[in-house]
């Protein structure tokens, strides 16, 4: 059975008079352990997949099962703590709390675990986020402030951010948009440990360097998705 099983998805967006149909006819299964990459051109509609992908959108047709479950038949609560507990987010800007250390930034969403899963206690947030920190290489940056990281120690939080409840997947949009080579490719050697160790990891990139080093290429254009599997990496 697929970790990820999408069934002609559709998504319109209504724009006043337009109706922007931003993906068409998506039918896409991924199994646990894929290391796969999204390309595509601005405006294609990768961003628009990976939200739906991530429970942060709904279709506007078909069927999306996340590990076996019909999510296209789940309330929005149930969306929130399914997210929660299977999908890990990556972004291009990061996106962490600039108030918040890294640890509490990492903290969150353990925290959001914690207010439905009560066997989750505060020692064990505080436990799995220093952990977490340690498996990216922050272990000595815990308590600084995001604007007192470089760029890659930001992402490495917003990486540790998105590992803490332990997700199968891993979904990163862009998630090197903002750095240079040489720490885009230390981000890149990251994922890949998190894939050998079984993590799903689904990156959009417009870097064909990342992309070439991936087995599994989704090319997107129009809304429409091109499959392929490259034979030599
Ligand atoms: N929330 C939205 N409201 C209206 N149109 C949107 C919205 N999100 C995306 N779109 C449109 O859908 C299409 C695909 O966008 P997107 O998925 O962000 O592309 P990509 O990430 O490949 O650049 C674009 O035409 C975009 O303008
Ligand atoms: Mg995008």
């Amino acid at each position: 059975m697929a970790l990820i099983d999408l069934k002609n998805i559709h998504k319109h967006f209504n724009m006043g008079e337009e109706n922007i149909h931003a993906l068409n006819n998506i039918n896409l299964s991924i199994n646990e352990g894929e290391f796969t990459s999204i390309v595509g051109t601005s405006g294609s509609g990768k961003s628009t997949l990976m939200n739906i992908i991530g429970l942060l959108d709904l279709p506007s047709e078909g069927q999306y099962f996340l590990d076996g479950v019909n999510t296209t038949l789940m309330t929005d609560d149930d969306l929130s703590k399914y997210r929660n507990q299977k999908i890990g987010f990556v972004f291009q800007s990061f996106n962490l709390l600039p108030k918040a250390s890294a640890l509490k930034n990492v903290e969150m969403p353990m925290q959001y675990a914690s207010t439905y899963n009560k066997d989750i206690s505060d020692g064990m947030i505080r436990k799995m986020a220093l952990e977490t920190l340690d498996k990216v290489g922050l272990s000595s940056r815990v308590h600084h402030l995001p604007n007192e990281l470089s760029g890659g120690q930001r992402q490495r939080v917003a990486i540790a951010r998105a590992l803490v409840n332990n997700p199968k997947i891993i979904l990163a949009d862009e998630p090197t948009g903002a750095l240079d080579s040489k720490t885009s490719e230390e981000i890149l050697t990251l994922f890949k440990e998190l894939n050998a160790q079984g993590t799903t990891v689904i990156i959009v990139t417009h870097d064909s360097g990342i992309a070439n080093r991936c087995r599994r290429v989704l090319s997107m254009s129009d809304g429409l998705m091109k499959d392929s599997v490259q034979v030599k990496i």
